[in-house]
């Protein structure tokens, strides 16, 4: 298993008893992810962690394939999905590099939380690209660490080294930005809760 990996695995209980940050920004978000829905899609969700959002969105959806590469995790995720009678939510362990789809076979996929912690980003993102439909939708909410004060950036970096946080990538909103648009998105709906918080950003594969 890759160290990465290993640590997620590590903190799945304690990150599944985690009450969320700002209950009203993950709601405005849900919302706003609603808002490009339709019963008939086909959406992916990457790092889907103990799979709450997965649960969430399943009924306004056909179906979600939602991917993990910690175990811990996906056990977790599959058990809420049966105690709240999910039936259409699939969670499977594996890792984003690893992840085989076909060319233009889904309408969505969701990478919530997820992107500062990819070794290339820009690699998932185009692949990603190819993954949607022409008029599909990339959700994502990425913390940009490059946009936070120095003090908190050492903070993060000093965490991430001794292990009791992730290591991450540092970049800033508008180098996630042109990552997008450099893969072929538009980016339809972009929200900041507040200074230091994580992006949300809806990005469509136009043609
Ligand atoms: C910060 S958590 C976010 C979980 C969930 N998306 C959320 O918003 O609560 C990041 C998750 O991504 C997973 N992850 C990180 N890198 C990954 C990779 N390369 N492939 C698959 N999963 C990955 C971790 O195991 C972890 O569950």
């Amino acid at each position: 298993m890759r160290q990465t990996a290993r640590f997620w695995d590590k903190v799945a209980e304690r990150y599944a008893k985690m009450p969320i940050r700002d209950e009203a920004a993950y709601q405005k978000k849900l919302q706003a992810t609603r808002a490009y829905f339709r019963q008939d899609m086909e959406v992916l969700e990457i790092g889907c962690g103990t799979g709450s959002t997965a649960i969430a969105h399943a009924p306004w959806v056909k179906h979600i394939h939602a991917i993990d590469f910690s175990p811990k995790m996906i056990a977790i995720a599959r058990g809420r999905a049966k105690e709240n009678h999910i039936g259409n939510v699939t969670f499977e362990n594996a890792s984003v590099e690893e992840l085989g789809v076909p060319t233009q076979s889904l309408d969505a996929v969701l990478a919530l939380n997820l992107l500062h912690l990819l070794d290339d980003r820009d690699e998932t993102i185009s692949r990603v690209h190819a993954m949607l439909k022409p008029g599909g939708i990339f959700v994502t909410s990425t913390a940009c660490i490059g946009d936070m004060s120095m003090l908190l950036r050492i903070v993060a970096r000093t965490g991430g080294f001794l292990g009791v946080i992730p290591l991450f990538r540092v970049f800033t909103k508008r180098e996630l930005e042109h990552s997008l648009t450099r893969a072929g998105f538009v980016i339809d709906y972009q929200w900041r809760p507040g200074k230091n918080k994580p992006v949300f950003i809806v990005a469509k594969r136009m043609g």
